[in-house]
């Protein structure tokens, strides 16, 4: 059998029966998953009414394909759960790119997650810090008592680190419980770990615990991706230039860091969505992790080599799962993760960050040079048709004829289609 590859040239034109047909050619997708895909309730109310509370119905977001991705050597189709038009698009066309240069090297730490307990009230805070670690393998013990699965699959309560920090109602004691979640996000195991020792501490210290509660800094769990794009590829030295600019703006302006970060996040939280995720819990830790230094930063960096050429790096934690939550129960997600075809939690952070590198490098291009309206416009137009009631041939017609205009409005839309359908001519 040939090889498989994400390198599907045009995708985008094809039509939506073709695409979902190759999809399930790659990721060997059952019929009853391929329903899945189609069927506008895919989430049915009775399993979103075990979910969460106070159900009264569900929440549908368009699912769309990145093509292209070659990471670490192999291909990935990316499913990108997201309201926002163009980004499964540029992250096609950035994976293209990356793949001129042979592609993303993505490699994520272990799933190490920290469990925060916060000791008040103890007159001697440093002498409590030693007491503490004296009594590390006892506190590791109770820890792992509660989750001997865990324990069993190799991961578990591993380290402590113990800080003491002075707030304004004095000083506190602040365990970090540093747990191997393995293919899990973690806070479940991780908050029950931080309950179960909190007495423990107390006893030894004579202090009062009050917080005890996973922290969404996952610095010990992080994703490194990286990329070295071809100046040819991108269309010369000067969009180089124009790429790395745009990144030293960001390194040294919080209010375009945001920016740059989030597009970055565009492409992270649409896999995060997609395979079932606790976005919260990245973006949380994506923008703590990026102003780690007491000033807020990009999360990648982009430079140019002895060649010329593009090299982009991305560092950030991605706090996602592969069992557990939402990533099993949600049908779409288990789906999601079939097409991408991850075997492991670290695997699934590798294709995420690369994802979200992609992201970073189509946006950058597009603002350096012809500026990303010129992309949403497209959509934006096609849109505008929908909403204006064209269906069909005719979607692309009216669009079109707005996009030669340079008149994108849905009062234009309203009337290209009303003539269209009247059969009278547009004029130039
Ligand atoms: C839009 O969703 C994302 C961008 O603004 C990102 C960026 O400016 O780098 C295009």
């Amino acid at each position: 059998m040939a090889e498989k590859t994400s390198r599907i040239p045009g995708f985008y034109k094809l039509p939506l029966e073709e695409r979902i047909r190759i999809v399930k050619e790659f990721a060997n997708l059952t019929d009853e998953e391929v329903e899945l895909l189609k069927r506008v309730g895919a989430l049915d109310l009775r399993t979103a009414d075990i979910m969460i509370e106070n159900v009264v119905g569900t929440f549908p977001l368009p699912l769309g394909i990145a093509v292209n991705f070659l990471i670490n050597g192999k291909d990935y189709l990316v499913p990108m759960a997201i309201e926002e038009s163009s980004v499964v698009a540029a992250a096609s066309h950035a994976a293209k790119l990356c793949r001129a240069g042979g592609g993303i090297r993505s490699v994520a730490t272990e799933s190490i997650m920290i469990g925060q307990i916060q000791l008040t009230r103890v007159a001697d805070p440093y002498g409590a810090k030693m007491r503490i670690l004296e009594h590390k393998d006892e506190i590791l013990r109770i820890a792992n008592e509660q989750d001997p699965i865990l324990v069993k699959l190799g991961g578990g309560a591993k380290d402590l680190e113990v800080r003491v920090i002075h707030s304004r109602y004095g000083p506190m004691v602040i365990t970090h419980l540093l747990v191997d979640v393995k293919d899990a996000m973690g806070a479940n195991a991780v908050n029950t770990m931080a309950e179960a020792v909190a007495p423990y501490i107390e006893e030894i210290t004579g202090g009062k615990v009050y917080l005890r509660i996973i922290s969404n800094l996952a610095d010990k769990r992080l994703v490194r991706a990286h990329c070295v794009v071809p100046k040819d590829a991108l269309g010369g030295e000067e969009v180089v230039d124009g790429i790395v600019l745009a990144w030293a703006f960001a390194d040294v302006d919080p209010y375009r860091a945001a920016t740059h970060n989030k597009g970055i996040m565009n492409g992270v939280d649409a896999v995060v969505i997609a395979t079932g995720n606790d976005w919260r819990a990245v973006e949380a830790g994506a923008h703590s992790y990026a102003a780690r230094w007491g000033v807020y930063k990009p999360l990648s960096v982009w430079e140019k080599n002895e060649n010329g050429d593009l090299v982009g790096t991305l560092e950030m934690p991605i706090q996602v799962g592969i069992v557990g939550g939402a990533t099993k129960v949600h049908p779409l997600a288990r789906v999601c993760l079939k097409i991408l075809g991850v075997k492991t939690a670290k695997e699934l952070a590798e294709v995420i960050g690369a994802v979200g590198l992609a992201q970073n490098l189509a946006a950058l291009r597009a603002l350096a040079t012809e500026g990303i309206q010129k992309g949403h416009m497209k959509l934006h137009a096609r849109n505008l048709a929908v909403m204006a009631g064209a269906t069909g041939n005719l979607i692309d017609k009216v669009a079109e004829i707005m996009i030669k205009k340079g008149k994108i409005t849905f009062h234009f839309a309203q009337e290209i289609l009303e003539k269209l359908k009247r059969g009278e001519p547009i004029e130039e």
